[in-house]
């Protein structure tokens, strides 16, 4: 799986078809090591990271909690920087802190307010019955109002810049692809287990460590001159893009949400295989080779597959299974869209207005 609605997660791997030597002679190197600390956005994140790099233990009185946690930079990376405690770590943290309770207290905190904040933005929507689900997903729009969307604005007219940001921004998610939903793995049963064990066995490759869609996007990241490191552009990615990996985890990483973490699961497989074919066209118009498309390339077949999976036996199955989840399964698929339109509008309004969609504009390695 990879993508969301319409902007769908950018899978821009495949090297150029002619590279200028530059490029890959730029090449970063691809290690599962996550790259240093960010820098701080504000008040909250510049406490976090002052503690993370000290011995784990308590706090009397941390900051307060930005209230911004739709676009807010500083909610956004003190969240991020909580959750990937649970993925790859950070670096020069200790590993303890995953679990120390005044970390998670101020976790929790900061999930309440995101929670309170897609709860506004989804609203209040009639609830299917559990053999509605599957239809009722269907119906969730996978397309904004308004047409916009970047694998259309990539298919048609994404300069290889524009690419490499959407690369870098969707770096957040794409290098953990799959991860958050295998929290789910243990908190299902029987047919639903199955079906999303069949799913994620795709997204980690099949068995063959090459095709692990984590890697084939560090391939891509680098085929385009770029560092695949987790974390290595952390400082470049703005709040309203890391809030699309965020969800992601709040979803994943609570029993009580594992409906709306399917629902997530299922929006992203109803929505990826076109963005991705979309997306993988307008690589292919820039020039670009398979070394940068694979990673598209690799979902637009795939997730025609996932798709019918994840939204009939893995949700479809759950809401019979479990009918109490069936309006959950919805919230977490409206929530998914939500995040995408905040995250589809700030990047093609940049890029309307001939700026840059990342914190700072990317500087490439100086030989490409
Ligand atoms: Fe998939
Ligand atoms: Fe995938």
């Amino acid at each position: 799986m990879s993508g969301a609605p319409s902007g769908a997660p950018l899978n821009l791997s495949a090297g150029l078809h002619s590279p200028s030597p530059g490029i890959l002679d730029a090449v970063m190197p691809a290690t599962d090591r996550a790259a240093g600390l960010p820098a701080a956005r504000g008040e909250l994140s510049g406490f976090l990271l002052e503690r993370l790099t000290g011995e784990p233990g308590d706090w009397a009185s941390p900051p307060p909690i930005p209230m911004d946690a739709r676009r807010g930079e500083d909610f956004h990376l003190s969240l991020h920087l909580c959750y990937e405690l649970h993925y790859g770590g950070l670096e020069d943290v200790d590993e303890r802190w995953e679990w120390n309770p005044a970390l998670l207290e101020l976790r929790s905190r900061l999930e309440r307010t995101f929670e309170a904040a897609l709860r506004e933005d989804v609203g209040a929507s009639e609830a299917p019955s559990p053999v509605e689900v599957a239809a009722a997903l269907r119906g969730v729009p996978g397309e904004y109002p308004d047409g916009r969307s970047i694998a259309g604005h990539v298919a048609r007219s994404a300069s290889l810049e524009q690419v490499r940001e959407l690369v870098v921004l969707r770096s957040a998610y794409q290098l953990k692809e799959a991860d958050p939903h295998s929290w789910l793995i243990p908190r299902l049963r029987g047919g639903p287990k199955v079906a999303l064990v069949e799913v994620q066995s795709d997204e980690y490759g099949a068995g063959d460590p090459a095709r692990l869609h984590q890697s084939l996007y560090a391939r891509t990241m680098q085929a385009l001159g770029l560092d695949g490191r987790p974390g290595g552009y952390l400082d470049l990615i703005p709040g309203v893009a890391l809030a699309t990996a965020n969800l992601a985890s709040l979803l994943g990483l609570h029993r009580r949400w594992r409906g709306a973490s399917v629902g997530h699961l299922a929006m992203i497989e109803m929505t990826s295989s076109d963005a991705n074919r979309r997306c993988a066209n307008g690589l292919r118009r820039l020039g670009l080779g398979p070394g940068v498309t694979d990673f598209y390339d690799e979902h637009v077949e795939a997730d025609a597959l996932h798709d019918a999976i994840a939204v009939n036996d893995v949700a479809g199955a759950l809401a019979r299974d479990e009918p109490q989840l069936a309006p959950q399964i919805l919230f977490g698929a409206r929530s998914l869209f939500a995040v995408e339109g905040r995250f589809t509008e700030h990047v093609l309004d940049a890029w309307d207005a001939g700026a840059t969609s990342l914190l700072e504009p990317l500087a490439l390695p100086a030989a490409a």
